[in-house]
């Protein structure tokens, strides 16, 4: 396993953070968000997100997978659901990565159906390239060509995460 130079630094990351809170707190202002993080991949990004968040908010989490090492099995599993009753709040998914889209079209698609006040996503980072269903995004940070990263809340098996910048990763041969 190698892993190689910082595609995307701490500066980087934290600039794009704040960058999105504002963006986020203007579009919001007046309203109460329901913040809701995927995870596990999320739980960084969405605690350096929130903490710049200037309106009024509630937390909560979904944990779901998809992924067995570097390959989506395309079979969503919601480990844990929301605790919290989500009708007529303005939900706001947040994600690391959108990759196939596989996982978050699921997620959308579950939580619509429970009829909140709006539905929006911000995810961190957006593999466009590898996308293999129609999804509506509202803020993205970074759109990233198609390398395997890990750190910033990103794995390989469940390792790396801890990393505070986003790194290319190879399988050594
Ligand atoms: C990762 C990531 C996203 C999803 C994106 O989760 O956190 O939730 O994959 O991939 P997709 O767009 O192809 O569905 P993973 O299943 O690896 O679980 P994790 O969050 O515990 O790492």
């Amino acid at each position: 396993m190698v892993i190689g130079k910082p595609l995307l630094t701490v500066e980087q990351i934290q600039k794009k953070v704040k960058e999105l809170a504002a963006i986020i707190s203007e579009d919001y202002e007046g309203k109460e968000i329901l913040a809701v993080g995927i995870l596990r991949g999320a739980f960084i990004f969405f605690s350096d997100l929130v903490r710049h968040i200037q309106v009024p908010m509630n937390i909560d989490f979904i944990i779901a997978s998809s992924y067995i090492k570097i390959q989506t099995s395309g079979d969503i599993k919601i480990h844990a659901d929301l605790r919290e009753d989500i009708k007529a709040k303005h939900v706001l998914l947040i994600e690391d990565i959108v990759d196939s889209g596989l996982t978050l079209k699921y997620i959308q698609e579950m939580l619509l159906a429970r009829n909140p006040a709006s539905l929006r996503t911000c995810t961190f980072l957006d593999k466009k390239s590898r996308r293999k269903t129609e999804l509506k995004l509202d803020y993205i940070g970074f759109e990233i060509p198609d390398f395997y990263i890990v750190g910033y809340g990103l794995d390989y098996d469940n390792k790396f995460r801890n990393l505070p910048y986003i790194s290319v990763f190879k399988e050594s041969t």
